[in-house]
């Protein structure tokens, strides 16, 4: 059997992680500002975490669901603490694209209705109605253009009062755009989707599975609005690595029967995983690291002329051009070994790195965008 090829691939082979640095396999150290997708918070290899993880995998990987796992409420407890959500409740899954699948399904339950608004540009993960309710055409197939999905711009107050009724069951909003290229819903706007589905019993979902978990500078990205959503949904930092994902429930939503399950979700190993995650992000104070070493970089971008708008927060951040980055992004990898995210938007960077970056790593970034636009700049002017 050979590998089913629906990845473009970058010629490069990582075989060890250590903090916000990756090596191949000739010994070639890359700076990683991208973890994978905004996958690794807490650093690569992280020692408390491999020690957390090794212990329950020689312990007990693994037993379903269908047995007392104190993991489970254990993470609950300090993901409570941690997000100052203690009154939430935390079913437990393995991806993003789940934790929607879930939530949606949890607002169906607790409705009865079928009707879903997402936002332009949104993105919410590859399951059948995660991608429905994303507005990515190209990821769509045969059976991803659902009715019940209504699709608004974001920001836009008027289309949501337009569209909100009593037949919507949820509306899905990212806390901020990732995938897109880091746009961020105003607070104001936030605040009026809860007022708004609140007055219709809509359920709020709260996508922060890029967002969330200090990666914007705030344990959610919605915190900077004040509100409180009906289902906030987890997954990349969650895990630094290990699978795993989440659904925060809030408490006025009873548990309901049947619709939900999984055979992973929640496993001994990922919850080791999980756990860990949460320990070093509240001890290490990395989503305050997040927000100071986001405005840091934030600071020294604006200082670059060539830039034309930088987007988000913490560090989740997007770097616009004036042309598309494929060429930048390109350099910065290969002659500087500078790993950085690409968006829907062509002309944005988007900048996703570990939490627990410093201002020293901070600066190599900045030095290696510098160089290469300047290189750039210098071949323009030659031809
Ligand atoms: C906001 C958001 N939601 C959901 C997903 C899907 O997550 P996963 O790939 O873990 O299914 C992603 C992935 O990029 C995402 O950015």
């Amino acid at each position: 059997m050979k590998r089913f090829d629906v990845y473009p691939l970058f010629n490069i082979e990582p075989v060890k992680g250590e903090g916000a640095y990756i090596y191949d396999q000739q010994g070639v150290k890359y700076l990683d500002f991208y973890s994978g997708h905004g996958v690794i918070s807490i650093g690569h290899a992280h020692p408390y975490y491999v020690e957390m993880v090794s212990q329950q995998l020689s312990r007990l990987p693994f037993y379903s669901n269908s047995i007392i796992n104190p993991l489970q409420d254990q993470l609950a407890k300090r993901l409570g603490e941690v997000s100052g959500l203690m009154d939430y409740q935390l079913f437990l899954v393995n991806s993003g694209a789940e934790a929607n699948e879930a939530a949606l399904k949890i607002a169906a339950g607790q409705t009865g209705r079928r009707k879903i608004i997402s936002l332009e540009r949104g993105f919410h993960g590859r399951t059948a109605l995660a991608i429905a309710a994303s507005d990515n055409p190209k990821y769509h197939t045969s059976m991803n253009d659902l009715s019940i999905i209504q699709r608004i711009p974001m920001n836009d107050f008027e289309a949501i009062e337009k569209v909100l009724n009593e037949e919507v069951a949820a509306v899905i909003i990212e806390g901020i755009q990732g995938v897109a290229g880091i746009y961020e819903p105003e607070q104001e706007y936030l605040k009026a989707l809860s007022r708004l589905t609140k007055s219709t019993g809509t359920m709020l979902i709260l996508d922060e599975v890029q967002s969330g978990y200090g990666r914007a500078g705030k344990f959610y990205a919605f915190e900077y609005s004040g509100i409180k959503p009906d289902l906030i949904t987890m997954a990349k930092g969650m895990g630094n690595g290990f699978p795993i994902g989440g659904v925060a429930v809030a408490p006025h939503i009873a548990p309901p029967a049947n619709i939900l399950g999984s055979t992973f979700g929640g496993n001994h190993l990922a919850c080791s995983a999980g756990i860990a995650v949460v320990d070093v992000i509240k001890k290490e104070s990395l989503v305050e690291n997040s927000a100071k070493i986001g405005s840091y970089l934030i600071n020294q971008l604006r200082e670059i002329e060539q830039v034309k708008e930088i987007r988000g927060k913490g560090l989740m951040i997007g770097i616009e051009f004036d042309f598309p980055i494929i060429e930048i992004r390109n350099k910065l990898l290969m002659e500087h070994q500078v790993f950085t995210g690409n968006a829907t938007q062509p002309n944005t960077i988007r900048l996703l790195p570990p939490l627990s970056i410093g201002e020293g790593e901070a600066n190599q970034f900045i030095k290696a965008l510098k160089h290469v636009l300047t290189a750039q700049n210098e071949a323009v002017y030659i031809s």
